[in-house]
């Protein structure tokens, strides 16, 4: 496998600890009976499977065979739900750093069909950290308030 592979089936192992991260905040949030963002992390959680999905498709469809790696244990405790939010968008951050890496590496590879798959990517990080962004400005106006709380719950839980 190219180094650029290489890399690309790294990120396809991240997308799934990412996925794996996001399940251990919905457990978090069910535990504090909070279904509707338990659902959110959830729902987060798929897309990050459908991540990983695109980069193995990706992968095979250039006949490399993805390699699935350990995934680390996922932390527990988030803080209150604000942090726990918090903790996400930072992820996200994370995410967005690394996909600009390989999109760079890409490019210095002269790799023009990877190049064209990961701006599928870079483009989806701009919509993340958009909605986590709101959602934490939405968080800090109601101040961990339960009124404000419950109301989020519910406008999530239908997302
Ligand atoms: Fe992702």
């Amino acid at each position: 496998m190219s180094k650029l592979n290489d890399a690309i089936n790294k990120q396809y192992n991240f997308e799934i600890e990412s996925a794996y991260l996001y399940v251990s905040m919905a457990h978090y949030m069910e535990e504090k009976g909070m279904s509707g963002f338990a659902h959110f992390f959830l729902k987060q959680a798929h897309e990050e499977i459908e991540h990983a999905e695109k980069m193995s498709h990706y992968l095979f469809s250039i006949d490399e065979k993805p390699t699935l790696e350990a995934i680390k244990k996922p932390q527990e405790e988030f803080g209150n739900f604000t942090e726990t939010f918090k903790a996400a968008y930072e992820h996200e951050q994370e995410v967005t750093k690394r996909i600009n890496e390989l999109y760079d590496f890409s490019i210095e590879e002269n790799d023009h069909k990877a190049t064209s798959m990961l701006q599928w990517f870079v483009d989806e990080q701009v919509e993340e950290e958009d909605s986590f962004r709101t959602l934490i400005e939405q968080l800090e106006r109601v101040n961990e308030s339960w009124a404000g709380l419950y109301l989020l719950d519910e406008k999530l839980g239908q997302r």
